[in-house]
């Protein structure tokens, strides 16, 4: 087989290697897709100008969020259930991350508990822990001190799920997990697990009876009561929001709307970034994540005001394609996108990148 040129081969060549449940619960997004659609399309409206005859012969990736030096300002979004996709897993994702010195987001619903992803990981410097925020507190504080206890570096809370959104393709097929892949992180502590529904999805049915939906800022003050790690509120679309957050001691925001899988008709995340830059861009780290799959998104997201970009679904069709090897790869073809463009725009370095790269034309 021939090596995948870029991301969009590696996800052409994954439905070779998932069954069609995990397929379409890895691709699918809200009712009818059209975040997900317009998360890939909006990048288009932003157009590059490039500087010429700068010196760019010795380039450098790397950059710091939360204080912490990163290799490139790429990181792994949090995305549940990578056994689905490889017999490793999770395990396999977070070794790359490590090795690559980048930093992979851990979701709570993982396969792999999370004290296992950070022995795979070594240094648990290159781990954060995405927090889903359960109904039972006592469960969600022993993540938090399992989480600060493992050595993961911050607590990334996400905010746009306070129940699931509706996708339509997992209650056709009545999503859950097959009977070898658990819960890692609450099976063993509440015995939890994805149920089998009559005609739901399983997902959709564990969210609505175990997270908590009444969840609000004042949760957020109560998250950083229990810990010393910094909070990074994850799919925030507003300015105010982002204010907000901030107020109630969010260190980092990642602009999301979770790759268009809650709320159908949000806003396409590389529109909503202005804004939130504008209102807490020079106070915190803001990130952002959806449909970035080419290295020129990347500059496009960080001409706009962010400091780095998640990377989701790309990474679980290498997963499945070619395991460990194939996440390594796929970082290693948006790295060197991102190097090409950052040359061919003027920029040797991920500060050179700034507002005046990209004009918008609707
Ligand atoms: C996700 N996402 C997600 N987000 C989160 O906060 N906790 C989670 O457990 C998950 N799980 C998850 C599973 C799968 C299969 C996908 C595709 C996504 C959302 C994820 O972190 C991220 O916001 C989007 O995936 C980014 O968009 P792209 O890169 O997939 O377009």
């Amino acid at each position: 087989m021939n090596k995948p040129i870029n991301l969009f081969e590696y996800e052409s060549l994954a439905p070779e290697y998932l069954s069609q449940i995990v397929l379409d619960y890895y691709a699918s997004g809200a009712w009818d897709e059209i975040t997900l659609r317009d998360n890939r399309t909006a990048y288009a409206k932003y157009k590059l100008r490039p500087r010429m005859l700068v010196d760019v012969s010795q380039r450098n990736l790397s950059t710091k969020i939360l204080g912490k030096p990163i290799k490139m300002p790429i990181l792994i979004a949090p995305m549940a259930f990578q056994c689905l996709a490889h017999s490793e897993g999770e395990l396999a994702t977070a070794k790359v991350a490590a090795e690559l010195g980048i930093t992979m987001v851990l979701s709570t619903m993982s396969n792999t508990t999370l004290e296992d992803v950070a022995l795979a990981a070594d240094v648990p410097r290159s781990l954060w822990f995405q927090l889903y925020v359960h109904r039972d507190r006592s469960l969600t504080r022993a993540l938090v001190e399992r989480a600060e206890a493992a050595g993961y570096q911050a607590l990334c809370v996400t905010a746009d799920a306070p129940i699931l959104g509706v996708r339509e393709r997992d209650r056709k097929n009545k999503f859950t997990l097959p009977s070898n892949l658990k819960l890692a992180n609450l099976a063993s502590m509440a015995n939890l697990e994805i149920p089998e529904t009559e005609d739901e999805s399983g997902l959709f049915t564990y969210f609505a009876h175990q997270l908590d939906s009444a969840l609000t800022w004042q949760d957020i003050e109560w998250l950083q009561s229990l810990t010393s790690l910094p909070i990074v509120v994850k799919g925030i679309l507003r300015g105010d929001d982002a204010i907000r957050a901030v107020e109630h001691g969010a260190k980092g925001i990642i602009v999301s709307n979770h790759g268009g899988r809650q709320l159908d008709g949000a806003i396409a995340t590389i529109d909503a970034l202005p804004e939130v830059v504008a209102a807490v861009g020079n106070k915190v780290d803001v990130l952002m994540d959806g449909g970035i799959r080419r290295g020129t998104d990347i500059l496009k997201a960080l001409a706009l005001g962010a400091k780095a970009v998640l990377v989701g679904r790309p990474v679980l069709w290498a997963l499945a394609v070619d395991g460990e090897n194939g996440v390594r790869h796929l970082l290693e073809l948006l790295s060197s996108e991102l190097d090409v463009a950052m040359a061919l725009s003027g920029c040797a370095k991920v500060e050179n990148i700034d507002a005046s790269l990209v004009c918008k034309f609707s």
